[in-house]
């Protein structure tokens, strides 16, 4: 895509100046990470009306990311991974702690997301996508985000966590209500903890007396030898397997439908070739980039390309980032299904935290693409109704319509 005039702005070094909260690089950041890594690549950004940091830095290079996903003992968790956010308001899940309470919490959770578990998903997502389609595609339009992206996460870990499916839209709220705004503890956010952590406990209390063949069962009855869990531990697990497949799906298949309409040539090698699936999926995965930015804590002072980073300031890592630098991918803007070396990306993260649904996420992103692509083999943005509202830490779409082509 084009360096937008704001971007060539901000080239100027003086000038330069990037919040991922400001709504102006929603749509396109990859032109002020170009900037950020080449002259920038441990950048401190002034936040004097932060709730607990009054700055925080970013890393943007790809060597960067890597070694510092990689370092929990100077990057660490335990202070959680979203920006200025008081996790101490927040219920405890792993993605906010290190070893080795993270080690021994992550082990229950890998021993229950077996291969067999996911690929049995796979008839229900395939039948809840071409279900949701029939029902929404109308003349030939979607919003691929609210009409379609949305449904289908909550849908599968209803599946996976024997949900009623009737509370999607409260589960959509929640999520919307913590994860898709500025401020993850605001009142909206904080109401939704207490909600949820309702929800939860009560689940939990009925399954603890009628144990079933679902995550959640599984977790209670789990049988790592010597692994207490306590009550919030096990809510705070129901919360993150929701919150953290939710957002990050939703935003993932929706901007991939958006990349596949903005990049017809690609998109038809995969309706022509559907073997070509699996490659392209990491592709797709690096070029959007769900997961956009999160957190990590210095735990002692950190010196990268000749700047210092305290101890116990917060440090955005890039993923976005990572995965568009040209030092690793030639034409990193470019979605080009046929790039080789694709198996390299930051998208799942990297080091001790990297995502444990990674495997249930490509899943879903190739099912539920493929049943759009046999809808609608041949389609168009209507970019003027695409609306972002986010950009760390996921790339959140509040619209993304699309419109069939006429053969
Ligand atoms: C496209 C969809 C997804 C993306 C892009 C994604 C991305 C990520 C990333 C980047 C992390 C690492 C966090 C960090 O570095 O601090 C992570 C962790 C995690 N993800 Fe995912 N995720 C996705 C879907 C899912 C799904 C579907 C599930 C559950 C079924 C899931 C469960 C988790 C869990 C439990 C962790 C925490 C692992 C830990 O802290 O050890 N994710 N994910």
């Amino acid at each position: 895509m084009a360096e937008t005039a704001l971007a060539q702005d901000m080239a100027d070094a003086d000038a330069f100046d990037f919040d991922p909260f400001d709504p102006r690089w929603y749509e396109d950041p990859f032109a002020a990470y170009r900037v950020l890594r080449r002259d920038h690549p441990v950048y401190r950004h002034a936040t004097p009306q932060g709730r607990l940091w009054p700055h925080y830095w970013m890393l943007s290079r790809a060597a960067d990311v890597d070694m510092a996903l990689k370092d929990w003992r100077r990057f660490s968790s335990a202070k959680g991974t979203l920006i200025d956010t008081d996790i101490s308001l927040i219920p405890p899940n792993i993605f906010n702690m290190d070893p080795p309470r993270h080690d021994e919490l992550r082990a229950i959770l890998s021993r229950i997301l077996t291969p067999r578990r996911i690929a049995d998903l796979e008839p229900a997502v395939a039948r809840a996508a071409r279900d949701i389609l029939d029902e929404r595609v109308q003349d030939g339009r979607l919003d691929v985000a609210t009409d379609f992206a949305q449904l289908i996460p909550t849908l599968t870990m209803c599946s996976l966590m024997d949900l009623p499916v009737a509370d999607r839209a409260r589960f959509l709220r929640w999520n919307m209500d913590t994860l898709a705004g500025n401020d993850f503890t605001s009142p909206a956010a904080l109401a939704a903890y207490g909600e949820m952590d309702a929800y939860w406990k009560q689940l939990v209390a009925e399954r603890r007396r009628h144990r079933g063949a679902d995550l959640i069962s599984e977790i209670l009855h789990h049988d790592k030898a010597g692994v207490e869990l306590s009550d919030a531990e096990i809510a705070g697990f129901c919360s993150l397997l929701h919150d953290a497949s939710q957002n990050t799906t939703m935003n993932m298949i929706a901007n991939a439908a958006l990349a596949l309409g903005r990049w017809p040539v690609e998109r038809r090698k995969l309706v022509a070739d559907p073997s070509r699936w699996p490659a392209a999926l990491e592709e797709l995965m690096r070029f959007v980039s769900p997961v956009q930015g999160l957190a990590r804590t210095t735990t002692c002072d950190v010196t990268l390309h000749g700047v210092t980073i305290p101890a116990g300031d917060q440090v955005l890592i890039l993923y976005g980032a990572a995965n568009h630098d040209e030092t690793v991918f030639d034409h990193p803007e470019r979605l080009d299904l046929d790039r080789p070396r694709v198996k390299t990306h930051w998208s799942f993260g990297q080091g001790i935290h990297t995502c444990l649904g990674a495997a249930v996420a490509r899943l879903e992103t190739r099912v539920a693409l493929t049943a759009l692509l046999d809808v609608m083999p041949d389609y168009e943005v209507d970019e003027a109704g695409v609306v972002r509202n986010q950009l760390v830490p996921t790339r959140g779409l509040a619209a993304a319509p699309i419109r069939r082509l006429q053969a």
